[in-house]
């Protein structure tokens, strides 16, 4: 898919925020500070259209992010910071549990977690939070740069273990050299095409 254009529309702070057209949503999940942000730039390559920071815990909001006039991306708040006040926390799961059950058009779910650590218990509820309520998703590994190609290819086939998913829906990545930035957007038009087909019996598919 070629981006012609991505522009932040707005973010949401409580439900009746949340958009309601009809437009395949594409979704960044995980830990804070694993690169969701990040990620989505350097899919839009754009440096700092979601804002990126060291300190976890950046993203409070659910942002939304419009590209081509036809797609959302949308960057969620992260879970599992503890340095943020349980209330505060507790706020967020509510915001994203809220979004992830109430958006229709969810095309698909990127669950981010770091290539480099094991999953955490939040991880693993909250993929198992997307196979009860049967949101679509691939697992993304992130900061793949951080280890060798060898390392790389032994912590999908781990984490393919650990979950017990087929390895074609788990992918390493690096926002910071762009491995594997291509695959996620082949996925991304591969998706966007099925949740298309889904809302509508529709010739207007190409983007
Ligand atoms: P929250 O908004 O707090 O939930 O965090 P986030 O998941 O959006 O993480 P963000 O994209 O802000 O990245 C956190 C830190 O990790 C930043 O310092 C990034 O520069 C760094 N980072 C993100 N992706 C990569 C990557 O692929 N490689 C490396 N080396 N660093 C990365
Ligand atoms: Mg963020």
């Amino acid at each position: 898919m070629h981006v012609k254009t991505a522009e932040y529309t707005h973010s949401a702070a409580k439900p009746s925020q949340f958009v309601k057209r009809p437009v395949p949503h594409f979704v960044f999940a995980g830990r804070s500070n694993v690169g969701k942000s990040s990620l989505l730039n350097a899919l839009l390559n754009r440096k700092s259209l979601a804002h990126t920071s060291k300190t976890p815990g950046k993203t409070r909001l659910v942002n939304y992010f419009l590209v081509n006039d036809r797609l959302f991306f949308v960057d969620l708040p992260g879970y599992g910071f503890a340095k943020v006040s349980k209330k505060e926390q507790e706020q967020w799961g509510k915001l994203v549990d809220a979004y992830l059950r109430e958006t229709p058009y969810i095309a698909t779910v990127f669950l981010l977690m770091d290539i480099r650590h094991d999953p955490s218990a939040h991880d693993k509820q909250m993929l198992e939070w997307l196979l009860h309520y049967q949101i679509p998703f691939n697992l993304i590994l992130t900061k793949a740069d951080k280890l060798s190609k060898s390392q790389v290819i032994r912590q999908r086939a781990q984490f393919a273990r650990i979950f017990g998913l087929a390895p074609e829906i788990i992918f390493a990545t690096s926002s910071a050299n762009k491995f594997g930035v291509q695959d996620v957007w082949s996925q991304i038009t591969h998706h966007y095409h099925r949740m298309r087909e889904l809302m509508f019996d529709s010739k207007e598919t190409s983007c």
